[in-house]
């Protein structure tokens, strides 16, 4: 499978290293440095595109690999708040795209317990709930892109809780995200119900980053050759 890879900073490169292990080719590599050349020409020599760059350039890089007609994988976080506009305009386009806060397989299935523990605790009123994400100081954005994932599954499974707010919050309806960073973190997530008597508590904690980028591959080998909206739960088969 030929690649292109936007974005060849710690993701990017991570990603290469496991594409090229699997014998897949890296044909285009766009970075800041040399983001002019990242035209609709240069990606149709790839059969995918895999972007993780950041919060503000992820819309325009998105927007780039529609028009060029290959099938995109993208990891950048922080743009959330335009994601239905970019899922629209996929759609218009009948591209093929495929987003995911977190590629690890195992904070997919994370995701998968998350749902479940709230769904057993959307009654059990006398259970407040805490959030927390650790990453490391470079990151861009808060809270992470796998903590709003984590924090829209409660939110829609335990009425009592609104809205997400990344503070400590003491208002009931109010979700607390907490986001601490601190080196050399590649990412943990905390995820607590507490009450006077005891506390549940699911914890997900990344060694490394290795399983981002080996998610991200196996996200864009299925992808290749695709048109239309998927998810991590279809590439994992959840
Ligand atoms: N979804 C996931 O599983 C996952 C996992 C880790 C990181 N991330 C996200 O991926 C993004 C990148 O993370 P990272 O750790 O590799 O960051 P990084 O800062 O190490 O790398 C980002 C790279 O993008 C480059 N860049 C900036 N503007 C660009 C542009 N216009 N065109 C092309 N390249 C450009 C930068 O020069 C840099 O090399 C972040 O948003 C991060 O939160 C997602």
């Amino acid at each position: 499978m030929k690649i292109a890879l936007i974005g060849y900073g710690k993701m990017g490169k991570a990603i290469e290293e496991i594409a090229l292990q699997k014998g897949h080719e890296v044909v285009l590599k766009i970075d800041v440095t040399n983001a002019d050349e990242l035209t609709p020409k240069n990606l149709q020599q790839a059969d995918v595109a895999i972007e993780f760059t950041g919060p503000h350039t992820a819309v325009q890089n998105i927007f780039t690999c529609f028009e060029a007609g290959i099938p995109l994988v993208c990891g950048s976080t922080g743009w959330l708040e335009k994601l239905d506009d970019v899922k629209r305009k996929a759609v218009e386009k009948n591209a093929g795209f495929l987003y995911a806060s977190n590629f690890s397989i195992g904070v997919n299935i994370f995701f998968e317990v998350n749902k479940k523990l709230a769904q057993l605790m959307s009654r059990q009123d006398s259970y407040e709930i805490k959030t927390t994400e650790i990453h490391h100081t470079e990151k861009k954005d808060a809270p992470s892109g796998t903590s709003i994932t984590l924090a829209e599954q409660i939110l829609e499974n335990i009425p009592r809780k609104k809205h997400w707010v990344n503070r400590e919050s003491v208002e009931s309806d109010d979700l607390t995200i907490i986001s601490k960073r601190i080196d050399p973190a590649p990412g943990t997530h905390i995820i607590k119900y507490f009450s006077d008597i005891d506390e549940i508590e699911i914890i997900h904690t990344a060694h490394n980053r290795k399983g981002f980028a080996a998610g991200a591959v196996q996200a864009a080998e299925f992808m290749n050759g695709k048109t239309g909206l998927y998810s991590m739960k279809d590439v994992l088969g959840l």
